[in-house]
């Protein structure tokens, strides 16, 4: 694999040249070589910014010094040229495996506000391109992100790793099944008072086997329980964690679903009816809250949260013109997919007069509770949680 990265601190990614790359360069596997994008200037300050067009705070990254470096690169259609941004898809285990079986990646590293749009619009006329976000953070350049993508990439490429069995069962491989990995030990069989596992000194390899799995389960349920359950619709629509900035199209979306629960429960207080953005910013901080998106628009919302050992489910909520298309069915499966590990049993509301909800719950395997108290003009339903559901 060929990578080449363009920066304007080029002494950044003076790690490239340290074991890991380096190991790969010597066994002929990789070939690096880091430009500097001032050396494509051409006045005397090696300008390679400028103020941002429609005024704002900040510069932009010029689009001259860019265009001439990837000529100078002579970067083909077979090339990926990545930009790292925060505005990017969030890199993750599976863009890694994509990327490693790449013939050569550029990296183009950004600064200050960012590059002027025009020259990521050159690029995927003259070869592939990904916008590649390390995480929902800002950093002040992207060599730290093209650092760690390289590191990740780089030790994927077949020949690379030494015991390539280790690629396989480590957090986020295919192979692991999509769970966090296990905890691992070494010597001393005894530290600090603390002894590694008995059944890691057993021998038994069918005991180890399943030990690791249920550790790699259980941690995974606890830190990642997003990684446990189906996130995505039946088309591929992704069912994505809510973020604060969600909120004001889901107070949008609240009051049109409840609309509709006071028309079948009428003189029923209904308090998703009366909430305020303020209101619906503060639950948001408190529950779990996954949220469904088409053609950019939040069309379902669902939340859940640990009350007791029961996993509160409610505010299942689906655009009342996409009603009917199992969207419902999907969020309310997803929810409890995402339960947290403590819970024994699930648990949701719903108005006495809401057949549909109530059709969709019982066909769920959720069962009427008289015994449980209900708000007035409302039911309660449960479920038992199965063992490793
Ligand atoms: C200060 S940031 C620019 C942020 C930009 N104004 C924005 O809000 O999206 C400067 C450069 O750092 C890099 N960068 C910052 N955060 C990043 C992240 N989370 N992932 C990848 N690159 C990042 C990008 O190359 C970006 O062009």
């Amino acid at each position: 694999m060929k990578i080449d990265v363009l920066s304007i601190f080029p002494d950044y990614l003076a790690p490239l040249e340290l074991s890991l790359p380096g190991k790969a360069r010597a066994k002929g596997l990789l070939d690096v070589a880091v430009h500097d994008l001032r050396s494509f200037t051409h006045d005397r300050h090696h300008t390679t910014d400028d103020t941002p067009y429609g005024g704002g705070a900040g510069m932009v990254m010029k689009p001259e010094p860019w265009g001439e470096a990837f000529e100078a690169l002579a970067i083909g259609e077979h090339d990926t040229i990545v930009f790292t941004t925060p505005s990017g898809a969030r890199f993750d285990q599976r863009k890694a495996e994509e990327l490693s079986a790449r013939p050569r990646l550029v990296f183009a590293c950004g600064r200050y506000e960012g590059i002027d749009q025009r020259v990521i619009e050159h690029a995927r006329e003259i070869a592939r391109v990904e916008e590649i976000s390390l995480g929902d953070y800002v950093l002040n350049g992207g060599e730290v992100a093209a650092l760690a993508i390289i590191e990740a990439v780089v030790r994927l490429i077949p020949g690379f790793m030494g015991n390539p069995e280790s690629l396989v069962e480590e957090s986020h491989a295919g192979d692991s099944g999509g769970l966090l990995e296990y905890p691992v030990y070494t010597k001393p069989p005894v530290w600090n008072g603390r002894e590694v596992p008995a059944v890691l000194r057993s021998g038994d390899h069918g005991a180890i086997a399943r030990w690791r799995h249920e550790q790699a389960r259980r941690r995974t349920a606890e830190r990642r329980p997003d990684l446990l359950a189906p996130s995505t619709l039946d088309d591929g629509t992704p069912i994505a964690r809510a973020v604060p900035g969600d909120a004001p199209e889901l107070l949008t979306l609240q009051r049109a679903c409840w609309v509709q629960e006071a028309l079948a429960n009428p003189g029923v207080e209904i308090p998703a009816l009366h909430e305020s953005l303020a209101d619906v910013r503060d639950w948001l901080g408190e529950w779990d809250t996954y949220v469904v998106r088409r053609a950019g628009r939040l069309v379902g919302a669902v939340r859940g949260r640990l009350e007791g050992d029961a996993w509160d489910i409610g505010r299942i909520m689906v655009a009342p013109d996409l009603q009917g298309e199992g969207l419902g069915r999907r969020l309310l499966e997803h929810i409890q997919a995402v339960a947290a590990e403590a819970a024994t049993s699930y648990v949701l509301f719903t108005g006495a007069g809401s057949e549909r909800n109530l059709k969709m719950y019982k066909k769920a395997g959720f069962r009427l509770r008289s015994d449980v108290p209900a708000p007035p003009g409302a039911v309660v339903l449960t479920k038992p949680r199965r063992a490793g559901a």
